[in-house]
């Protein structure tokens, strides 16, 4: 046992010696101190050694292994060192400002067909208002002249804080504060996020976006109205769409009108995103209701003005293509990352 205890040490040193890199101290401390190990090997030994050496022999490994252990370490920390040292006064230098290797991320596609609009806005005189998603019932219904109680506030049900504020249904919410904010004549785009109680399929969410615009001014008809949006849509779809105008009932706008476009995922022949219909409500709209523009500060003996509330969601669908609405929300990157990169 001895002799061999005092061979190890003198195959060890030798090692060491000839270790000159990190991975040759591995290959050293596996050599001496792994499972298979030659340290390893003299415990098996110890097993058929005479009990009465036991204890001594023991010993003397235990003293071995924490030698080598001890000048395995103190080899490790000097080559380490040394590396570092050669690595520093090497050609080998890191530029701290070249750009990582990380994939460049993409816009969400609700924001790019956002931006796209307001774009098209902005060129036609309108300014980018922000507004808040949680509001309070006058400025989401009453000050659109839905009364408490009024049926319209049916088809809106949301989600209600304790304090009796509410997550804004739709843009509209930001008319009254908008008119106040400039007075008359006003031409202004807010986009939004809007959420409602509602039952999500393929054309449903409880959270989706919108873009509402007014214009006020004197003599403002529904022909302007008519104009903006055809101007606006031909723009997106760079093409001419087809749009139909039906009579459609809002408290805040008289006369109000549905805007529908055919649908661009079936090209009108009906599927589940356009519930089979071949076309698809996009845009109300309507001319403002005097009440409506009293109650924003304007007096609408001296000024009319339209306003629209364009499904922003929805013609996101309609320009990519995108069949079912859950997808912009579901965090899919396969999914969202395709349409446009930074
Ligand atoms: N705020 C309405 C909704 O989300 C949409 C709307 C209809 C907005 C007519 C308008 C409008 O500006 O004139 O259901």
């Amino acid at each position: 046992m001895e002799k061999k205890i005092a061979g190890i040490i003198e195959s060890f040193t030798e090692a060491a010696k000839a270790a000159t890199d990190s991975a040759a101290v591995e290959k050293l401390r596996v050599a001496f101190l792994g499972k298979k190990g030659e340290i390893s090997e003299l415990m098996k030994d110890l097993k058929s050694a005479a009990p009465e050496q036991k204890k001594e022999f023991g010993q003397k490994i235990n003293l071995l292994k924490k030698d080598v252990e001890g000048k395995l370490a103190d080899l490790a920390a000097e080559i380490e060192k040394k590396e570092l040292e050669a690595l520093i006064n090497s050609a080998e230098r890191y530029d701290v400002t070249m750009p990582s290797s990380v994939d460049t991320g993409s816009y969400h596609p609700i924001t790019l067909i956002q931006r796209e609009v307001e774009d098209i806005f902005a060129a036609m005189g309108f300014t980018i208002e922000d507004y808040d998603e949680i509001v309070d019932d006058y400025h989401c219904f009453e000050a659109l002249n839905i009364p408490k109680h009024h049926p319209a506030r049916d088809m809106q049900d949301t989600y209600y804080l304790d304090n009796g504020q509410l997550l804004k249904t739709h843009t509209s919410a930001a008319q009254n504060a908008i008119m106040r904010k400039y007075g008359a004549p006003l031409r202004a785009i807010f986009p939004g996020r809007c959420f409602r109680n509602e039952a999500i399929d393929a054309c449903h969410e409880n959270t989706f976006f919108q873009m509402e615009g007014i214009m006020i001014d004197k003599d403002i008809s529904i022909s302007n109205l008519i104009y903006f949006m055809k101007t606006m849509l031909s723009e997106v779809f760079q093409r001419d769409v087809q749009v139909r105008l039906r009579p459609g009932f809002f408290p805040f706008v008289e006369p109000g009108f549905e805007l529908d476009i055919s649908c661009q995922v079936c090209g009108g022949t009906g599927c589940p995103s356009c519930k089979n219909s071949g076309w698809l409500e996009l845009c109300p709209c309507g001319m403002i209701h005097p009440n409506v523009l009293t109650a924003g500060g304007i007096d609408p003996e001296e000024y009319t003005g339209f306003a629209f509330g364009l499904g922003l969601t929805r013609l996101a669908m309609m320009k990519y293509g995108v069949k079912d609405i859950r997808t912009f929300n579901s965090g899919n990157l396969k999914s969202l990352s395709q349409f446009e990169s930074l």
